[in-house]
């Protein structure tokens, strides 16, 4: 993990917040790299479950939601985690539940946890709500508080009956949504697996209750096969069911993905059965009829919930271990991040193999043709095998050199990140050959 943390620094993909104040607990940032790879990841969600389907529809709803929201949501009265502090010289406060899936992990009595920064005893257990609190207006008391919503899925409980108006809709049938949840996360450590501000793409699949047990089973697998698509080794995936005591007190049935990231398996996506609990809060506290009303028979029902909901700070950190990796060329160490093309934040780069005798002009030339159809760099600083490491370091599985050869046959080097291998190839038609390499 080490390695990945200090990669991500050094190239620019993910770096602590703050930095300059000496930074904040679970917080990251994230550079140009680092957002074109999210992008990349967010967009082939989008595309799963958005562009390739006609069952889901989008939904980008608020932050900020009315307080009754989390009061039906349980989150108010529920979401809360046991806290301990050391007793010891540290004094720091943990959850224990965290300190607890770390000694299962390590096969240790989770009975028998200590302090994991100086080993001191631990304070008895206390609630501690995770749902971060503000204020709208300048008066601080009760009715003005607010919270920064922990999960994206209740806006899309809330919108229930407005796209039900206009998505002309039935179930089974989808609402998806991607955006920023908050949560006051105090288990320090493990890079962007565990942070205060994290993305979720997150979707309700509203079902006819007799049917929720097939969609719950057909979302497992979806979802499974989705990472194994971007990349991902089926051998470090699998799906773990919750046994009854985790289950959430919503649900009826929750499997996690689990990725073995180099902390052990650990949990990437939850799919949950939330049964009809959503709907039924929401139309308790709201007084609005949450029904799904078949228009021919005029009879309504309570759809039930298939919610498969993925984080995209725990993809991303999959994606970046199982895509690290060292080898040697020439007796040099190489890294690279050999990941997947869709994935990649660059996806192929152009590199002069001279900065005279024309090389640049002709390099920027396809450059400038390749990257209205997809992402390219253009680098001409350094000696052209730096040039590569730098590439093969941020993933990038294409490199296009121009030199001598180009001038007489109108051909480019192409070389490939993962073999190393170099072929001449036409820079006519370059840019659909790469596409369809990407593709492949
Ligand atoms: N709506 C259900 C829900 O939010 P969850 O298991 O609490 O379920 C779903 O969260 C996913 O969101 C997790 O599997 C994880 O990928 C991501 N996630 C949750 N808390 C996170 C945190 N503090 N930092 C990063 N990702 C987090």
């Amino acid at each position: 993990m080490d390695e990945v943390v200090a990669l991500c620094k050094r190239r620019g993909l993910i770096f602590p917040a703050s930095e300059i104040y000496g930074g904040i607990a679970n917080t990251y940032d994230y550079g140009h790299y680092g957002v074109l790879l999210k992008r990349n990841v967010t967009d082939a969600w989008w595309k799963a479950m958005i562009q390739e389907r006609d069952d889901i529809v989008a939904l980008d709803s608020a932050i900020i939601q009315h307080p009754k929201t989390w009061e039906a949501s349980g989150h108010l009265a529920g979401f809360s985690d046991p806290l301990v502090q050391c007793l010891g010289k540290c004094k720091k406060r943990y959850r224990l539940d965290h300190l607890q899936e770390e000694a299962v992990e390590k096969g240790e009595d989770p009975a028998l946890v200590k302090c994991p920064t100086c080993g001191g005893d631990l304070s008895e257990p206390r609630a501690f709500n995770l749902m971060f609190q503000t204020n709208i207006g300048p008066v601080q008391d009760e009715g003005s508080t607010v919270y920064l919503r922990p999960e994206t899925a209740q806006g899309i409980f809330l919108d229930f009956k407005q796209t039900l108006n206009y998505a002309r809709k039935k179930p089974p049938f989808g609402i998806a949504q991607i955006g920023k949840s908050f949560r006051n996360e105090i288990t320090p450590g493990n890079f962007i697996f565990r942070t205060l501000e994290f993305e979720q793409m997150e979707m309700e699949f509203f079902v006819p209750p007799d049917e929720a047990e097939q969609w719950y089973e057909y979302w497992c697998q979806e979802r499974l096969s989705w990472y194994v698509k971007l990349g991902i080794n089926p051998e470090r995936l699998r799906l773990r069911p919750h046994d009854a005591e985790e289950l959430s007190h919503y649900s009826s049935g929750t499997s996690d993905v689990e990725y073995l990231y180099p902390i052990g398996w650990s949990e990437l996506e939850g799919i949950a059965n939330r049964g009809n609990f959503d709907l039924t809060q929401h139309a308790e506290h709201s007084r609005e009829k949450l029904e799904w009303k078949d228009p021919q028979t005029g009879k309504g029902y309570l759809p039930h919930v298939i919610e498969p909901a993925a984080g995209l700070g725990r993809t991303m950190l999959a994606l970046l271990c199982e895509a690290y990796d060292q080898d040697d060329i020439g007796g040099e160490t190489r890294t690279v991040l050999r990941l997947h093309p869709t994935v990649a934040p660059i996806k192929v780069a152009v590199l002069p193999l001279l900065r005279k005798d024309g090389h640049p002009e002709k390099a920027r030339e396809i450059y400038t043709a390749l990257r209205k159809r997809l992402s390219a760099e253009y680098d001409e600083g350094g000696h052209i095998g730096k040039r590569y490491r730098r590439q093969d370091e941020i993933g990038t599985p294409y490199g296009i050199t121009v030199d001598h050869q180009t001038f007489e046959d109108d051909t480019v080097t192409l070389r490939d990140r993962d073999s190393l291998t170099q072929e001449r190839v036409p820079v006519e038609g370059l840019v659909d050959l790469l596409e369809a390499k990407i593709n492949a």
